[in-house]
């Protein structure tokens, strides 16, 4: 990705939240090289991100309960020192990488993103992490891949939400290759500057920013290059509501409710819902999708 704008941020570098939004505010400037430049700004209006409060106490973490303040109340219990993440399947060099040493072969940059949870709300949030494509190229990816399959953490004894068969344990999420590939496809690694705090996926976690939240996979541990679309954990529970894709589209309602609009978490009590954007606002996925049928593939 050279030539791109890149910055030096890690995320030992703690920024408090004030001083990050007057950073922003300096980026802001640099329409079409840095991250005010990714993702439909030109069409959106600029993206505020939600308050560090927002972000980390209102979640979905199975692992840790399904009620909103679960994560936050028990994911202490998580461990993420050591983390490996094994990648396998079709490439060139399977193995354990270690999580330290993929991020210091990795170049960890900020990506304000709009967030938009199938359940119909949405936030914006400023993560710092690394394209997946370039721990794909650690890896080399060989030419038989067509799907990239990711496996979160199986730890009951640190994960209570796992004792029980809520859902199919360990998480598991699926992308096809070019989707996976794409630049604005990342893991991340922290969030305002800090690194992921536990109840958003810690110490990595897949975003991706046009599909909805639950393909953005937590606390991820494996990655398996494959030839076949792999399974998904919302999908084997509930096939008619979860597709593979599970692309942002306001015009394919759940078949629960509608996706035509979104609640803005921290927008208060009384905030107008807001209008969902095709592929949540970032248009530049769009040719990915080229001649495909987005309502039968959904
Ligand atoms: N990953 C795992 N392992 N377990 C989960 O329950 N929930 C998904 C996704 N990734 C989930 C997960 C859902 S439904 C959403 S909306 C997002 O994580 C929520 O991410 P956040 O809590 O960081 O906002």
């Amino acid at each position: 990705m050279a030539g791109r704008w890149k910055n030096t941020l890690t995320e030992n570098d703690v920024t408090t939240e004030a001083a990050f939004l007057n950073r922003r505010q300096i980026m802001a400037g640099l329409a079409g090289v840095g991250l005010a430049g990714i993702g439909g700004a030109a069409r959106a209006a600029p993206l505020q991100p939600n308050s560090w409060e927002d972000i980390t106490s209102y979640n979905n973490f199975y692992e840790f309960g399904t009620g909103k303040d679960d994560p936050a109340r028990n994911a202490h219990t998580l461990t993420t020192k050591p983390w490996t993440v094994k990648i396998d399947g079709l490439v060139d060099k399977p193995g354990d990488y270690d999580f330290d040493d993929i991020m210091s072969k990795m170049t960890i940059e900020d990506r304000i993103y709009r967030f938009r949870c199938v359940e119909a709300w949405s936030m914006v949030v400023p993560w710092n992490g690394f394209e997946l494509a370039d721990l794909l190229a650690l890896a080399g990816v060989q030419s038989g891949a067509r799907y990239v399959a990711f496996e979160t953490l199986y730890r009951p004894a640190e994960m209570p939400g796992q004792k029980a068969p809520i859902l199919d344990w360990p998480y598991v999420e699926g992308l096809r290759l070019d989707e996976a590939m794409h630049p604005l496809t990342i893991m991340a690694t922290g969030i305002y500057g800090k690194p992921m705090p536990n109840q958003n996926g810690a110490p990595l976690r897949l975003v991706v920013p046009w599909k909805y939240g639950f393909k953005s996979i937590k606390s991820v541990v494996r990655i398996t290059l494959t030839d076949k679309q792999p399974p998904t954990t919302w999908n084997k529970t509930n096939a008619r509501e979860y597709g593979f894709y599970s692309n942002v589209n306001p015009t394919v309602d759940h078949p629960r409710w509608s996706q035509a609009t979104e609640r803005r978490i921290g927008g208060g009590l009384f905030a107008k819902r807001v209008p969902t954007l095709m592929f949540n606002g970032y248009d530049e996925v769009a040719s990915l999708y080229g001649g495909m049928d987005l309502k039968r593939n959904f």
